[in-house]
């Protein structure tokens, strides 16, 4: 027995901050009071049409769920090669492409390492970059939420590992240009695009990983797919990296279920796409509808949901009073995003259940 069994914990771990995640659907319709079927979910940016059906009928009828998922990922690799236009070699899956961000890290990063984000950006960066010790420095970034290039070039001076560019980025939903991704590849350190968003945007950086070794792709089948839960992501890049991280990663990291579901949604990209083309225009319609808003200014976005200024310091107010009617976005508790809240774009019910909820709380002075 052990008095204090943190002290044999890794104090940087004893030390280690959660990342804020989100709450299932049934703590949110425990919380707000209201049946679960009520919760409207707006606070993940999961894609509300679900997945394909043909994932559901490739589930129902797939067979050996009682063998290991293949360790070498063979068809998964040589679909998502198809789908992105790479080579096999190029390509490794994960456990969403979280687990990628973390074996990424553990890959390339050691204690003391510099790891650079701009912020405000996807909290999972820092995350990770703790659990190995690496030092995370955050650079602002401009006042339209763009990278500021000059000054992550400053920061990456005294020798960064990785720079994290995220396009679009969450939760400000604007892209970062081919040519600040080329400007700052030629820094040297391991730039990871994080495209999580990208089909919503129709724009990529991927057909550039045969040209820059230390250029890192990621996606992940979480948003345009509506496979989030699943949690099957992957990347794109050199082969001597993809070998690695095959090397480093558990065995059976992604399961059959999610491989079945990858290879599925695949076969109906078709379908899926144009889902993504409704929830583009859906967002159109969110943002003009949010544009009318008193004290609400929505920041243009490329991805599937919409960031909200919140003139007065309402933002805290205006996310539990949404929460009250059993509408969830996302509120961050972070300095740089106190004024905001971060929208999801569901259907149209759910938009309109929004804007409507929105519109008397900003107008009838309910906060
Ligand atoms: C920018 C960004 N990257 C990565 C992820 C994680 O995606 P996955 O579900 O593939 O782990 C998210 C999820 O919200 C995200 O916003």
């Amino acid at each position: 027995m052990h008095a204090d069994i943190r002290s044999l914990m890794l104090p940087h771990l004893v030390e280690a901050e959660a990342y804020a995640a989100i709450d299932p659907p049934e703590v949110l319709a425990r919380e707000a009071g209201i049946p679960e079927d009520q919760v409207i979910k707006l606070d993940g940016n999961e894609n509300l049409y679900g997945p394909s059906p043909k994932v559901k009928e490739a589930l129902a009828a797939y067979k050996s769920y009682h063998i290991y998922p293949d360790p070498q990922q063979r068809k998964v690799r040589q679909a998502l090669a198809g789908y992105i236009g790479s080579s096999p070699d190029r390509i490794a899956a994960g456990v969403g492409s979280d687990e990628l961000i973390d074996l990424l890290l553990r890959l390339f990063v050691g204690p003391g390492d510099a790891v650079i984000q701009c912020v405000p950006t996807f909290a999972m960066y820092a995350t990770f970059t703790q659990l190995v010790g690496g030092r995370l420095v955050s650079v602002p970034r401009t006042e339209t939420f763009d990278v500021d290039v000059q000054a992550v070039r400053q920061a990456a001076k005294s020798g960064a590992k990785v720079i994290f560019l995220t396009s679009p980025n969450n939760p400000t939903g604007n892209l970062v240009s081919e040519e600040v991704v080329r400007q700052l590849l030629e820094l040297g350190a391991v730039v990871i695009v994080d495209e999580a968003y990208s089909e919503f945007a129709g724009q990529s950086v991927s057909s550039l990983a045969p040209q820059y070794s230390n250029l890192v792709v990621l996606r992940t089948f979480s948003k345009w797919a509506g496979l989030a839960g699943l949690r099957i992501g992957y990347g794109v890049m050199d082969p001597a990296i993809a070998e690695r991280l095959l090397v480093i990663k558990p065995p059976y990291n992604i399961t059959v279920a999610s491989e079945v579901a990858l290879l599925a949604s695949l076969e109906d990209k078709a379908l899926l796409l144009s889902r993504v083309a409704n929830i583009v225009q859906e967002r159109d319609w969110l943002f003009a509808q949010l544009q009318r808003m008193p004290n609400l200014t929505p920041i243009p976005s490329s991805a599937n949901f919409i960031l909200c200024r919140l003139s007065q310091t309402k933002a805290q107010r205006v996310y539990k009073e949404l929460a009250r009617k059993g509408i969830f976005v996302r509120y961050y508790d972070n300095p740089l995003l106190r004024d905001y809240i971060r929208a999801s774009v569901g259907l149209r019910r759910h938009n309109q259940a929004l804007v409507t909820a929105l519109h008397n709380i900003l107008s009838e002075g309910a906060i």
